[in-house]
């Protein structure tokens, strides 16, 4: 268990926000796992401040998924507290988080997500002015180490957000100009971990409970976030609660897969639910006896019932 402000959180594995990934579906199965914290993909503060339809559909979430944390980026402190003020008032979520991570040119060239690393000014004011504008919501960040190698600023970043009223850190162990490459290094992690008071969430590279245990032992910090390691496997959340590394049988395989295609059928139209299956299918159907041969099938579905009919064959 572990605190972020007055919010209890019941454990320590946290879903990492993935765009395209952590919609509402895919939330409801890796909480209905044991994740004990999930956060949506992140939103444009512009999307949102326009009341852009399809932005505001990222942010809908159900009471079962609580504790949430909502994601915003943006490069204007304005629009970017205006954003966090919309969703505090018309969803509620538990928190409110600023991505400082995103290495995406299309976001960083203008100033956004992990664009702020190289101007800390600028993280200072976007981050004040959604503090003070949502109080008494806890706001956290999501953040890289640094804009690169030559340029790692996170326990300068973590010491001045938690001065300014960040109620807690997930710091990904890489730079920005790595991208995904290379290992996350956790020696940042630790640093942090040892210069700020408030909780610090390690990410990077975790994929299994062994790698849970490694990371808390390694850097002390608070929680885990457990990004792509979830992809297709949401057994990663009840590993880590069991502290096993137990894998799914082909039954348990197939009855998630079931279960996540009805959750995209009951939440999206009819186009839409076929494009995720299929995504999220590529993921779950792996490691095991012809997994490849029933992923094929999948693919070249074009209706999302062909596709029910081949997950049930299993
Ligand atoms: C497909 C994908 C989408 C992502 N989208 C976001 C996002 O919207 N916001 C964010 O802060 N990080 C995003 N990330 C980064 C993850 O949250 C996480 O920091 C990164 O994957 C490292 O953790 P991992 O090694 O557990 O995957 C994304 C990562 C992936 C693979």
């Amino acid at each position: 268990m572990f605190n972020i402000s007055n919010l209890e959180i019941s454990n320590s594995a946290v879903l990492a926000p993935m765009a395209g990934i952590t919609d509402h579906p895919f939330r409801q199965i890796c909480k209905s796992f044991g994740a004990g914290l999930v956060y949506t993909e992140f939103v444009s503060a512009d999307g949102i401040i326009r009341e852009n339809k399809k932005t505001l559909d990222m942010i809908k979430f159900d009471e079962s998924e609580r504790p949430i944390g909502v994601q915003i980026f943006g490069d204007d402190p304005e629009v970017v507290a205006g954003s966090a003020v919309y969703i505090n008032k018309h969803f509620k979520p538990d928190i409110i988080d600023i991505n400082y991570g995103c290495p995406v040119p299309k976001v960083t060239k203008r100033g956004a997500g992990s664009a702020a690393l190289k101007d800390l000014c600028i993280m200072q004011d976007i981050t004040e002015a959604v503090v003070e504008s949502v109080f008494p919501t806890p706001v956290t960040v999501k953040m890289r180490t640094g804009w690169n190698a030559d340029n790692v600023v996170s326990t300068k970043a973590g010491m001045l957000l938690e001065s300014i009223g960040v109620k807690a850190i997930a710091l990904h162990g890489r730079t920005t100009s790595q991208k995904f490459t290379g290992c996350a290094d956790w020696t940042y992690i630790k640093e942090l971990k040892e210069a700020v008071n408030i909780p610090v969430i390690g990410n990077g590279d975790v994929s299994s409970f062994e790698d849970y245990k490694k990371i808390k032992e390694f850097t002390n910090c608070d929680a885990v976030m457990i990004g792509r390691a979830a992809l297709g496997n949401p057994w990663i959340f009840s590993n880590i609660l069991n502290s096993n590394d137990k894998k799914p049988n082909i039954d348990e395989i197939k009855k998630v897969c079931l279960k996540h295609i009805e959750l995209l059928i009951e939440n999206k139209s009819e186009k839409v639910s076929l494009n995720l299956s299929k995504k999220h299918l590529s993921y779950y159907l792996k490691n095991f006896d012809q997994a490849g041969l029933f992923r094929k099938d999948v693919m070249r579905c074009d209706d999302i019932k062909q596709v029910i009919k081949i997950i049930s064959s299993i």
